[in-house]
């Protein structure tokens, strides 16, 4: 197939990737069903209908292809990847009080936070029946500790989130866990049940790895200058919400004084009043703080790149360094 640049590369990969896909999410409507709980259907299909761009399992099924896998077990576990994806959604919103995901009122919003919990814990539980089919014990290491790292990620967010003493660095550990742990196991899985070298299934890992943390940057990015029509979610959630996110990072970094009183009744004390977002937004063009992460997230998206250079020419592995350009270039 010719690849037109204008096509975003994640599209190019549900073409090429088409029969797979249709296969995985297949899979995931089969898996995410209960017979005795009614409760469980309602609330995966309410997630699962409204689509969701399904990266993560393209990442699977796309490096085990490049890697010349024949079986069908990259079928079974690009769905538990999103089936992990899906789980930790659920949770995610109820941690994060959030009302809208994929377009839609959240599953919380929509039903309650019990059920977002315990879905969600059932949504985990299927993702490891999947994932011992396969019969590999790599690969369960694999994908058993990206789900602690999500987890872990997710409970230092919690407690690093609102403190103005959160650094950059710590920021970077609440990023990898929470969201590149699951891009780096998707990918090196597709290695792994390929059989290739250590250093190819190392340079998948990279890959994932830079891939996700420049996909949450841009994501955080995207909280403060993208729009609703695009993302699916509300502008400004992560203030409101007080999480200290890179912008605001670097803002705090730089505060005068009263900059400083100012982030520590809106983020540490939670005491938010009409015009503080726009208050927030205009601390961080000052200092430039958006410009400065958009740079950030650039340069994972190159280490992303340079990761693919340890791998064989496939025109998969050209796609994958598109989709790491794209998710950045979606900030412009
Ligand atoms: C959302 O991920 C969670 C983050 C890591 C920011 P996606 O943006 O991939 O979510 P869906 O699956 O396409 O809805
Ligand atoms: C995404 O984190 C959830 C996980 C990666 C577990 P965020 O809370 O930052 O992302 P959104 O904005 O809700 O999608
Ligand atoms: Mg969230
Ligand atoms: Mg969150």
């Amino acid at each position: 197939m010719t690849q037109v640049k204008t096509v975003k590369p994640h599209e190019v990969l549900a073409d090429v990737l088409s029969e797979d896909l249709d296969a995985v999410n297949t899979l995931i409507r089969t898996r995410m069903a209960s017979e005795h709980a009614p409760r469980i259907p309602e609330v995966t299909a309410h997630l699962v209908e409204a689509g969701g761009k399904r990266l993560r399992p393209m990442l699977t099924l796309a490096t085990a292809r490049m890697c010349g896998y024949q079986g069908d077990n990259h079928v079974k576990l690009a769905a538990t990847v999103e089936f992990i994806h899906t789980a930790t959604l659920l949770h995610d919103d109820v941690v994060d009080e959030s009302a809208q995901r994929r377009g839609r009122p959240t599953a919380n919003l929509l039903w309650d936070n019990k059920s977002s919990v315990l879905v969600g814990d059932y949504l985990f539980a299927r993702s490891f029946q999947l994932m011992v089919e396969t019969g590999s014990l790599r690969v369960l290491d694999i994908l058993a500790n990206a789900s602690a790292t999500i987890a872990e990620g997710e409970v230092l967010q919690m407690t690093a989130a609102t403190n103005l003493g959160t650094s950059e660095d710590i920021y970077l550990q609440v990023v990898r866990g929470k969201t590149a742990a699951l891009f780096a196991a998707a990918t090196e899985v597709g290695g792994v049940i390929s059989e290739r070298p250590e250093s190819e299934i190392t340079a998948l890992r990279d890959y994932g790895d830079a891939l996700g943390i420049a996909f949450q940057i841009a994501d955080d990015l995207l909280d403060y200058q993208g729009n609703t029509a695009n993302t699916g979610k509300n502008i400004g959630d992560d203030f409101r919400e007080r999480k200290l996110t890179l912008p605001v990072i670097k803002a705090v970094a730089q505060a005068t004084e009263a900059e400083r009183e100012f982030w520590v009744r809106t983020i540490e004390k939670g005491r938010q009043e009409d015009c503080d977002l726009e208050h927030a937004l205009d601390l961080m063009a000052k200092y430039q703080t958006l410009e400065a992460t958009r740079k950030d997230a650039l340069a994972w998206a190159e280490t992303a790149h340079h990761a693919l250079t340890a791998l064989p020419e496939h025109p998969l592995r050209e796609t994958l360094t598109d989709l790491a350009s794209y998710v950045v270039a979606r900030l412009n």
